[in-house]
């Protein structure tokens, strides 16, 4: 059993994925929500800078955001909201909120980070679609970045792209894997091996299995009600498999010094 004594460090992971409506947002409340659940102190960052929905998906009221925080209208220590036992942080809520430059922007989201850091096991970074500078700055800052992956040839080719543009920059990059939208396990391990089968051939790299997240009415109802699943007693299927994934994310947290991901599976 790992437990939180050693984990002798906070980890960070950002879920990204290039394509939009994918479940980034989805993964990063729910796998936030079950690290909260078994005991672990988790922090969820949503940098989406003006179209934040990680709030609504939890119908909490913004307080303040980062760009609040930037402009002094509040103070660090009042940007976590408690949101189902999550500390979430907001980046900004509102589009023209994001006017500022990126750079100001980065810089106050690194020292959040840090603050964050100081008191929780986990931080989860929620990303907006696309290779832009804030999903770039989240898995620069992240341990690993948690990929969703969608058994879609433009989803499948999004991701692939982003893959490749980071190990350009850093060739030992890590990341792990969720596929979302997947029928089963043996339907969902398919759809990594493909995509790996891509990776190995074309960067001699793998991304490695953290889980999967069925197609299911009760995570969509789960949106709709602006709940997570955990609240909302979604069927023990959906509540198992992302009780596996947060139990490879504590794996992978208390190996997390080791510069090579070891296969979770
Ligand atoms: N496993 C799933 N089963 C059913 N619907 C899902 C699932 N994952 C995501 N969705 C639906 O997909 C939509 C997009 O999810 P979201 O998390 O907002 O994506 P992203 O953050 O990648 O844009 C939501 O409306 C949600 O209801
Ligand atoms: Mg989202």
């Amino acid at each position: 059993m790992i437990t939180q004594q050693n984990m002798n460090k906070p980890f960070v992971y950002t879920v990204i994925s290039g394509k939009g409506g994918v479940g980034k947002s989805m993964a990063s409340i729910n796998t936030a929500a079950m690290l909260s659940k078994m005991g672990y102190k988790t922090a969820l960052l949503d940098v989406d800078l003006g179209l934040a929905n990680c709030a609504t998906l939890m119908n909490e009221p913004v307080r303040a955001t980062v760009t609040d925080w930037i402009n002094g209208q509040c103070v660090l220590e009042e940007l976590p909201q408690d949101a189902s036992g999550i500390s979430l942080v907001t980046a900004a809520n509102e589009p023209a909120q994001a006017n500022l430059s990126s750079e100001l922007i980065m810089d106050a989201l690194d020292q959040v980070v840090h603050f964050l850091k100081e008191y929780h096991d986990f931080v989860v970074i929620d990303t907006p679609a696309g290779a832009g500078e804030m999903a770039l700055w989240a898995l620069d800052t992240a341990d690993i970045g948690t990929l969703i992956l969608v058994d879609e040839p433009a989803a499948i080719s999004d991701v692939y792209r982003l893959c490749k543009y980071v190990y350009n920059i850093d060739p030992e990059y890590r990341f792990a894997s969720i596929i979302n939208f997947a029928d089963d396990e043996a339907t969902a391990e398919s759809t990594l091996n493909r995509f790996n089968t891509i990776l190995s051939y074309f960067l001699q790299k793998k991304s490695h299995y953290l889980g999967f997240i069925p197609a299911s009415k009760s995570v969509k109802d789960a949106v709709i009600q602006q709940t997570t699943l955990i609240e909302s007693e979604a069927e023990s299927e959906v509540l198992q498999e992302l009780e596996f994934i947060a139990n490879n994310l504590i794996a992978l947290a208390a190996n997390h010094e080791q510069s090579q991901l070891k296969p979770v599976l």
